[in-house]
């Protein structure tokens, strides 16, 4: 599954709060989203925390969406760990400041091993980008033009050992993909809600599944 997760701005703005108010309920609700996503089983996880457009935003906002990614990782680790949930940050890093990509590290360090939930984090995330990176990837190895195929293409990408989502999310009213995931999302089914994201709990989690059980994939074949 993987969820754009949209409205923290519209959810505080509601309330007459501050946008990062809006931002730190978004993180709760994570919270909330990746115990459910354990409990029901989910294999894979990759949500939408912060995109290569993003720094378009206020110095202010941007700060502030630094701190809590690493306010995330160092207060989820714990019990990421005991939950058996596996986190990797998934995204440009070289850009990130340097207290995010070392909190990412020891996320990425202490969890490597579990089993459970596979959690991917997109910070300083493009699809455009990660595609950008995978056509330097493979043309720096010198790979020969026949050689080139989808999957040579697919394990370039960030994602390269996960299989592609099987339902891509969005919240807070918006119908469309703002450059996530375009390479993985191919076959997705799309869900989207109205809900704002620091409203969503377990209970959205379920629902979303329910909706995607209704979901007749054919592949572009015929039953
Ligand atoms: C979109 O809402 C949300 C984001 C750009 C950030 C998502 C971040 C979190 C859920 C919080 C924490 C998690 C980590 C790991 C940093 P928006 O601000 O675009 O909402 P709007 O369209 O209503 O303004």
């Amino acid at each position: 599954i993987g969820i754009i997760m949209d409205g923290n701005g519209r959810w505080a703005k509601k309330r007459f709060l501050p946008v990062q108010a809006g931002h730190r309920a978004g993180m709760k609700a994570l919270h909330k989203v990746v115990e459910a996503a354990g409990q029901m089983g989910i294999e894979y996880l990759t949500v939408y925390a912060f995109s290569t457009e993003n720094w378009k935003r206020d110095k202010e906002e941007v700060d502030y969406l630094m701190e809590l990614a690493v306010e995330y990782f160092i207060k989820e680790i714990d019990e990421f760990d005991r939950k058996n949930v596996r986190v990797r940050m998934i995204g440009q890093r070289d850009r990130l400041p340097q207290k995010v990509r070392d909190a990412a590290v020891t996320m990425e360090e202490r969890t490597k091993d579990n089993t459970g939930l596979f959690l991917n984090v997109a910070l300083d995330y493009g699809g455009r980008d990660e595609i950008v990176q995978a056509v330097k990837n493979i043309v720096a190895s010198g790979c020969k033009a026949e050689d080139v195929t989808e999957e040579l293409i697919s394990k370039n990408l960030y994602t390269a050992d996960l299989p592609d989502p099987d339902i891509m999310v969005r919240t807070a009213g918006e119908n469309r993909l703002s450059n996530f995931m375009l390479w993985q999302n191919s076959y997705a089914e799309f869900i989207f809600s109205d809900l704002y994201w620091p409203d969503c709990d377990a209970d959205f989690l379920k629902w979303v599944v329910e909706e995607y059980q209704k979901r007749d994939r054919r592949y572009g074949g015929r039953k």
